[in-house]
């Protein structure tokens, strides 16, 4: 490994993305996932639909991005896995806590997103088989959920054991197209459908009367969620970047890419249930209740109900790839493990400690009804723990030990090291570098303060 002046590692040995194709494809399969196809449709019908989207996108723009940025610059420049990305920028640091925090975060979440993810797969088949689902009953039938787990756990373990460039790289150059084309295949049918228009309209004008403190903060929560910030994902798809590829418009194409398909995942799914004279508001059983509903009754309706069980599921995968990668990367750089024993063992791991989600969906009644922090059943419980508080959390530390702690300026001069306006004044004598480190040191600690206390039920607004 070559060292920098600092004895900072650079990612040269330990795996490295191909292309910066490779990265971006790879980066944004991290970020497309059950978050935008499922989560964002069901939140927006849930929020008041148009006036949530825009709330998001703002979201996006001005908190997710520069904490993208923040996170991917601290792993191209530490080159190493979420501990030692804190470890070797500063050593000593107590925020090499918040390495654990991502470790944690990826695997915890790995292990009840794979389950939903599994979901996907059985309804995908039901419907190529012209099969009718009845969700309450297939997700509580073991026989059939604890396979299709097993079987999304199994090709994340396979595609992670490949390695960075021949595993998750080779295989996003191959799943995000397919996916980008089922989307484009779904949403023709879907806005073509008679009475779409009222869906679309739904969709695109926005009542802001609908906007409140609590939808300001499910649009945060949710930019999060579906970006990928705040697990430490990035910091370690930032740790195999080579020096020449370009952290800031790399983030902008990845935050670019997701929020793309989640605002097309929106076009698959209001036109549809409108059109059919359904709510928009069914919550999280929009995509597993209404919307096979939707496909029954649509000519052709079995085969895209199939694509679009099968883009969910795929979008899923090169999720689930990222979560396994993180404590996959931590054993090969830190315990010296070999990355098949080290994604077998975590694999094996998330599977065994995502059997009580799985079963908690009417499986085993005290997984179903156990109650914790105001949510109901396991699987629920969890995803409030490790798919939104830790999540917060994460972004917190995040940014106060790069705004604060680390300093600002070496994450800067990692950005335009391999960009040539970042830290150009641009206009009125400010550079986008100095705005960045304003948000990095201001704005979003504060504001995920805010959110954090929100949970907790310190309202403000
Ligand atoms: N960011 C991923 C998603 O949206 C985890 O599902």
């Amino acid at each position: 490994m070559q060292s920098t002046s600092e004895g900072v590692t650079t990612a040269s040995t330990r795996g490295q993305w191909g292309s910066k194709l490779g990265f971006i494809l790879a980066a944004a399969g991290s970020a497309v996932g059950l978050g935008n196809i499922w989560r964002f449709p069901y939140m927006t019908g849930e929020n008041g639909g148009a006036a949530f989207v825009v709330v998001y996108l703002l979201c996006v723009l001005l908190i997710g991005l520069p904490l993208m940025f923040n996170e991917l610059a601290l792993g191209r420049r530490s080159g190493k896995d979420v501990i030692g990305a804190f470890r070797v920028t500063k050593p000593g640091t107590p925020f090499v806590i918040t390495g654990v925090f991502c470790l944690a975060c990826c695997f915890f979440v790995l292990s009840y997103y794979a389950v939903i993810a599994g979901w996907t797969v059985g309804y995908a088949i039901a419907s190529l088989l012209h099969t009718k689902v009845e969700f309450e009953r297939f997700a509580a039938r073991p026989e059939f959920v604890l396979p299709l787990f097993g079987f999304f756990i199994l090709m994340t373990i396979l595609i992670v054991q490949g390695g960075v460039e021949k595993g998750i790289e080779k295989w996003s150059k191959v799943l995000m197209p397919v996916l980008i084309v089922l989307c484009g295949v779904v949403i023709i049918r879907s806005v073509t459908l008679e009475g779409a228009g009222a869906g679309i309209k739904y969709y695109l004008h926005p009542d802001f009367s609908k906007i409140n403190g609590d939808v300001v903060m499910k649009a945060l929560g949710q930019a999060f969620f579906s970006l990928s910030v705040g697990w430490g994902l990035m910091i370690t798809y930032g740790s195999y970047m080579s020096k020449r590829q370009d952290i800031v418009t790399g983030g902008i194409w990845v935050a670019g890419m997701d929020t793309f398909v989640a605002i097309m995942g929106g076009f698959m799914v209001f036109p549809a249930v409108f059109a059919f004279g359904l709510a928009p508001d069914a919550g999280t059983a929009l995509t597993f209740k209404t919307l096979p509903s939707v496909f029954e009754q649509m000519p052709a309706g079995q085969l895209v109900g199939a694509a679009f069980f099968l883009l969910l599921g795929i979008a899923a995968l090169t999720s689930t790839i990222s979560m396994l990668e993180v404590p996959v990367a931590w054993l090969v750089d830190e315990k010296k493990w070999s990355r098949k024993k080290s994604a077998w063992l975590v694999g094996g791991a998330a599977f065994v400690v995502g059997l009580p989600s799985a079963l908690s969906v009417g499986g085993v009644e005290w997984l179903t009804k156990v109650q914790f922090l105001g949510k109901t059943g396991f699987l629920d419980i969890m995803d409030h723990i490790f798919g939104t508080a830790i999540i917060l959390l994460i972004c917190l530390l995040c940014s106060v030990y790069v705004g604060w702690s680390w300093g600002p300026k070496h994450a800067v001069e990692e950005m335009s090291a391999s960009n040539s306006w970042f830290a150009r004044p641009l206009l009125a004598g400010l550079s986008p570098a100095t705005v960045w480190v304003w948000f990095i040191r201001i704005v979003c600690p504060l504001i995920v303060s805010l959110m954090l206390l929100n949970m907790f039920g310190v309202k403000f607004f």
